[in-house]
């Protein structure tokens, strides 16, 4: 008994291949035992059953569901072990085989003709959503996603989420509210959450609403759709700002609403318009934060866009996405706080607050939309995780949101200080840094035009990943950048990585090997392969690469005379 005790208990794996679909034939003149074996080896030939499902019942568990004797089931399993359909693993119990008998008996069967592949009809729908990015590439949550140090743009620090607290919220409203959380819920949102969303709002972004105008959704894009679906009919306008957050855009297309870009000044999105555009219905912005330039929408800006869209019967749509980080003086009140006419459609989420992968987000909707919104959700997916929004619902009540989002603050100020100093120590001769006020990103503008392109390809290599600002633009032609995130690493961690790009940078400086053809000398000649600094270089492989791909001509005009020009010979030889 203590021995057994002792033994660490292993777990035995359930089985999740059922055989449901077996029908055996009592009256058939085929034997039981058959009838099972043939339908076992045709439902394991059908491919269904990969590495993670391999796992056979037992023989008991079999004839229990089957209403047959074990020694029938035993008869079917060992014929089809006997013919390699099936593997015994000591102890753990009976699996299908990795490769199947099929697998090697293809070669001397008959070829089957190939069907035609024609390439399936896809709807104008999808071919509207703007984006050249195909496969994997199109994961966009799991592209974003990678542990490593990539300074991606906006992605908060999760490794601060209060998991504990959160869990310890969850088993509560579980244990408390029980089965109900199990059920259908309400399309609105959870009345506990909305009612203290509304309170949230109202006292840390000034907003106007009460708890029936909010409607709890799956996050921004989810408001940002059931918004364009609620107040736009295909092909009607909405203005966007240009650059503008890029799921905006493929969430307007995917609503067949047309777009027009609108540009950005100092002051925020310019409202002029052209005589042809036609009136907008629906006007995106990011008053709080512009993403991705981060500028704040002044309040005369506010004011002219609101009397707008009240004189042109539009509205608006406020993401108010991370007004929380703030590090210049408080919180700027919401758009929607000032709004007395109902253009205002609020949209806030719990991305960038708490965490992305909670899908959680809520909207201040005017009260004559707010039925409309419901409907559409109804019909789209009904609503959000009972579960999760009953635990978000107290975790602001009992005070762990604020909490969390003034800690966060603190932090991510701390972080972005870091981050510019290091930055500027290391960089500050590519780059020129915009400070931001807010949010969890920086604008890194490029001191010199031609370097884009070869820091573009470095970064990818060496995986720090910042977002080129054109991916954002559609008609805006601004100098380049590059967007960097700050928010979700440590320190050294950011410091490490601004090192490794820093270093990767100095040791492409020789980008311009020169061909050098002066006047009167017939053979070519090329310049020793100097850093910026004039610096010999060492060659390292990632240089190689960059000399292979980049020799650059008739820029003999930047080697001051004197400069060491050995032969073509001589540089071959040096690599
Ligand atoms: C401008 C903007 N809005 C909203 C979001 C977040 O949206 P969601 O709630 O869908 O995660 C982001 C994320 O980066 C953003 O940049």
């Amino acid at each position: 008994m203590a021995n057994r005790k002792s033994r660490p208990q292993k777990r035995r794996r359930r089985s999740i291949i059922a055989f449901e679909m077996i029908r055996l034939n009592r009256t058939a003149t085929e034997p039981l035992h058959e009838q099972l074996y043939r339908q076992i080896r045709d439902e394991l030939k059908s491919g269904r059953f990969g590495e993670g499902s391999s796992r056979l019942p037992s023989s008991r568990a079999l004839a229990t569901d089957r209403g047959i004797s074990r020694s029938t089931v035993r008869l079917a399993l060992s014929k089809l072990h006997a013919e390699g359909y099936l593997r015994s693993k000591p102890g753990s119990g009976t699996f299908v085989a990795n490769l199947l008998p099929e697998s090697f008996l293809t070669a001397n069967q008959p070829k089957t003709c190939q069907p035609i592949q024609r390439p399936a009809r896809i709807s104008e729908r999808v071919k509207a959503i703007p984006d050249a990015r195909v496969g994997n590439q199109f994961d966009l949550g799991a592209t974003g996603a990678g542990p490593g140090v990539s300074l991606v743009a906006s992605i908060p620090a999760v490794d601060e989420f209060p998991i504990a607290a959160w869990e310890r919220l969850r088993a509560q409203v579980l244990t408390k509210k029980g089965v109900n959380l199990l059920r259908y819920s309400s399309n609105r949102g959870d009345v506990d959450l909305r009612k203290a969303i509304a309170a949230y709002l109202c006292d840390f972004r000034a907003g106007r609403c009460h708890p029936d105008q909010i409607v709890i959704v799956a996050g921004m894009q989810q408001a940002m759709l059931i918004s364009a679906m609620a107040v736009l009919n295909p092909g009607e306008a909405a203005w966007i700002e240009d650059p503008c957050y890029q799921q905006t855009r493929r969430v307007l297309s995917l609503a067949g609403v047309k777009i027009f870009p609108k540009a950005l000044d100092t002051q925020g999105i310019v409202i002029a318009r052209s005589r042809k555009e036609p009136m907008p219905r629906i006007i995106y912005v990011t008053p709080s934060h512009q993403f991705p330039l981060g500028v704040t929408m002044s309040f005369q800006r506010r004011t002219d866009l609101l009397d707008f869209a009240r004189a042109h019967n539009a509205f608006i749509f406020e993401d108010d996405y991370d007004a929380e980080f703030r590090f210049v003086g408080p919180p700027l009140p919401s758009l929607q706080g000032i709004d007395n006419a109902g253009r205002v459609i609020y949209a806030g989420t719990v991305s960038k607050i708490l965490c992305p992968s909670l899908r959680l987000g809520y909207i201040i909707a005017p009260e004559r939309l707010v039925d409309s919104f419901v409907k559409i959700r109804s019909a789209m997916d009904q609503h959000s995780s009972p579960i999760e929004q009953a635990t978000l619902a107290r975790f602001i009540t009992e005070g762990f949101f604020l909490s969390h989002i003034k800690r966060m603050r603190k932090i991510y100020a701390e972080r972005r200080d870091f981050f510019i100093k290091q930055f500027n120590e290391l960089l500050g001769d590519r780059f020129t840094l915009q400070v931001p006020e807010a949010g969890l990103n920086i604008v890194a503008w490029l001191k010199r035009e031609e370097d884009f392109p070869m820091i573009k390809r470095i970064t990818s290599e060496i995986g720090v990943r910042p977002s080129a600002l054109s991916f954002f633009c559609i008609q805006a032609k601004l100098k380049p950048a590059f967007i960097f995130g700050f928010a979700a690493w440590t320190p050294t961690q950011i410091r490490e990585s601004l090192v490794k790009f820093a270093s990767a940078l100095r040791n492409q400086a020789p980008v311009a090997i020169s061909l050098v053809r002066a006047e009167g000398q017939t053979r070519s000649r090329f310049a020793m392969p100097v850093d910026l600094f004039g610096e010999p270089l060492k060659p390292l492989p990632i240089f190689l690469r960059t000399c292979a791909l980049t020799f650059v001509f008739d820029v003999a005009s930047q080697f001051a005379p004197g400069d060491a020009h050995c032969t073509a010979q001589e540089f071959v030889d040096y690599l």
